[in-house]
């Protein structure tokens, strides 16, 4: 179930710029066309500013392009309801972040195909899956479909901007959904806090932050230190007409933080997650060599004031 898309293509791309071919939905509910072709091998990698609309825009077609792609590769490690907050394989069965969940509104944010809802909803909460990505969606749906199973509601929209009342969910989530991608992350504290009701807990993981003072390599490339970490400038991957097809930010520890106070958290806890023995799976930058010398995953556990 798709609660929020549009049907007009050309009002799917709000940002869609003048001449451009829109984004086309695929006319069947579910899952046969094939995903629009991708060609950002040839993209340059550089750090430079990104705003609001350019890393919106550039999130949702870069994982519209890459949605098959990163399913693929992942899908089996994410599992189809399994809750993981990250590469560290850490779930929220052992972890508990989010405490009780049965009977529970909770709104996943960068969902993905709502692995992580699934898991809730079979705990007993009501979950929404929402993600800027119609492909993501897509496959949620094409796992529901393979499972027999109740579709998880879900909604295609821009964490910056969340289509729900005041008040609507008693928690909140995100694996390194939404979070890393948008340009105004103090915005998207103070959309999450206005949805949650009091006393509603928000738990999302990122990056750690430390991460971006190294190379984003697996092997011993990795572990010497390039970059300032005090250095907030987005990495950008652009066309050869300087447009942003991938956009991440970066935010301090201490920026973090005060996101969250800002937005009127409490910061109950801030989780950094160390590499299991035994696991020897990479994902892209994360590593068995590098988890073992320091995090790379940080998870906030905040709370609604
Ligand atoms: C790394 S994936 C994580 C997906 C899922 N949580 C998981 O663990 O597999 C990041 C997700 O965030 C979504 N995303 C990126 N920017 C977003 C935004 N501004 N609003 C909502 N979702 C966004 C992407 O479409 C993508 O599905």
């Amino acid at each position: 179930m798709i609660l929020a898309t549009t049907p007009d293509p050309e009002d799917l791309d709000p940002f869609r710029e003048e001449g451009e071919t829109p984004f086309e939905a695929p006319d069947d509910s579910v899952f046969d066309a094939p995903a629009a072709d991708g060609d950002e091998d040839d993209d340059e990698a550089l750090r430079r500013d990104a705003g609001v609309v350019e890393s919106s825009r550039a999130s949702r077609h870069w994982w519209d392009r890459n949605a098959d792609e990163y399913q693929d590769e992942h899908g089996e490690f994410l599992g189809d309801a399994r809750f993981t907050w990250c590469p560290e394989g850490l779930d929220e069965a052992d972890a508990r972040l989010l405490g009780e969940v049965a009977g529970r509104d909770v709104l996943e944010i960068g969902a993905g195909a709502a692995q992580c809802s699934r898991w809730l909803a079979a705990r007993g909460a009501r979950p929404v899956a929402l993600d800027i990505s119609h492909r993501q969606l897509q496959h949620s749906l094409r796992i529901d479909q393979a499972r027999g199973a109740d579709p998880v509601a879900v909604v295609q929209a821009d964490a910056a901007v969340l289509p729900f009342a005041d008040g609507s969910f008693d928690l909140a989530c995100s694996a390194y959904g939404a979070v890393p991608f948008s340009a105004d992350t103090a915005a998207l504290m103070r959309e999450v806090h206005r949805v949650l009701r009091p006393g509603g807990r928000w738990v999302f993981s990122v990056t750690h932050p430390i991460r971006w003072a190294f190379p984003d390599e697996p092997g011993v490339e990795g572990l010497t230190a390039t970059a300032s970490y005090f250095d907030r400038t987005p990495y950008v991957e652009q066309d050869d007409e300087g447009r942003a097809t991938y956009v991440e930010h970066h935010r301090t520890v201490g920026d973090r933080v005060r996101e969250l106070v800002g937005a009127g958290f409490r910061l109950l806890d801030l989780i950094e997650p160390e590499w299991p023995a035994g696991l020897d799976q990479e994902w892209g930058g994360w590593s068995p060599l590098r988890g073992r010398l320091f995090p790379g995953t940080a998870i906030f556990v905040a709370e609604r004031g």
